[in-house]
């Protein structure tokens, strides 16, 4: 089992328009939604490989009411809810010309009270007994949240199993210092956590020194460095033709989850994580690839250890 827990779910809306015009009536060709948030497109994955995987997030008003019927519909998952005061929000990602330009929206992040935010701990503590491994994904509401990924870490935690931290913004740097098994973080979030200026060489010595024994950063089409275990690792994947990268990471991260949770040597799971995210950005759709084109990209990843020829 892996539990995948989102402390800022939306609802993802994809318009397709010809073009933008601004200011005028626009009538896109196709609309579509589906349950938003990191954790989500991360249990979206695992479901197509087969895991067994609960979602845990907060929700709020018809909008949360949206995202758990999405899940249950569009994805067969079966969402643990902790309820809100405030509505969850939607995000509107307008697409231009096959894809080429990308627009998106966000309405204001909801504010999230101690109160809540104690739920959640709670909620995830439930949900990771017998798991193997946690995923805690995605930013979290404004509010009551400065040590959230500190408290989520502990939580999943608490019943044995792994915990992967893929977060963001300024509760990151506490998050990480709660010593995670994993981490995965690209460029914007090694500034989050460790300044910016941090290369990703230095950010993978910081992540070492706090005692993560699991750490990827992704550099998008240029693919990732990666420390497992006192050793260091690059990962470049084959050239793909790019639909839309939006949430590759969040693809990397449910492959890692995967590798962990299957116990796969640090190599093969750098290859499953980075095919993964090539295969996300195949696609126009966040994380609904399949197994097999993940897998097919995935032996075409190259891995080198350092220090080895
Ligand atoms: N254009 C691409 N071609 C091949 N692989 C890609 C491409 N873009 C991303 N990937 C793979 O996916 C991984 C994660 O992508 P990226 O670094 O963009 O994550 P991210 O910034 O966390 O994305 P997001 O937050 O949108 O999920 C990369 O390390 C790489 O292996
Ligand atoms: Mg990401």
């Amino acid at each position: 089992v892996i539990v995948c827990v989102t402390p800022n779910p939306c609802v993802d809306r994809t318009l397709l328009l010809p073009r933008l015009a601004r200011g005028e009536v626009n009538l896109a060709s196709s609309a579509q939604a589906v349950a938003g948030g990191k954790g989500n497109n991360v249990a979206r994955v695992l479901t197509s490989f087969g895991e067994e995987v609960r979602a845990v997030m907060p929700l709020g008003g018809p909008t949360g009411a949206l995202v758990a019927e999405l899940l249950r519909v569009r994805d067969g998952i079966e969402p643990t809810v902790v309820p809100t005061e405030r509505e969850t929000r939607e995000v509107v990602t307008l697409v231009e010309g096959e894809g080429k330009t990308l627009t998106a929206l966000f309405e204001p992040t909801p504010q999230m009270s101690g109160a809540e935010a104690g739920a959640f701990a709670a909620a995830v503590t439930d949900a990771a007994r017998g798991a193997d491994v946690v995923c805690i994904c995605g930013s979290v509401m404004a509010g009551e949240t400065e040590d959230l990924y500190a408290r989520l870490v502990a939580a999943g935690r608490s019943g044995g199993a792994k915990v992967i931290l893929d977060g963001k913004g300024r509760a990151l740097s506490s998050g990480l210092r709660a010593r995670p098994d994993a981490a995965k973080l690209n460029a914007d979030e090694v500034a989050d956590a460790f300044g910016s200026g941090t290369s990703a060489d230095d950010a993978l010595a910081e992540l070492e020194g706090i005692g993560i024994g699991w750490s990827v950063i992704s550099l998008g089409e240029s693919g990732a460095v990666a420390s497992h275990d006192g050793a260091r690792y690059d990962a470049l994947p084959p050239p793909v033709s790019v639909v839309n990268p939006v949430a590759s990471g969040d693809a990397m991260t449910a492959g890692l989850a995967l590798a962990i949770r299957r116990g796969m040597a640090a190599e093969d799971a750098l290859r499953l994580a980075a095919g993964c995210g090539a295969a996300n950005a195949e696609r126009m759709d966040a994380c609904r690839f399949s197994a097999a084109e993940a897998e097919a990209l995935a032996a075409r990843v190259t891995v080198r250890k350092r220090g080895e020829g």
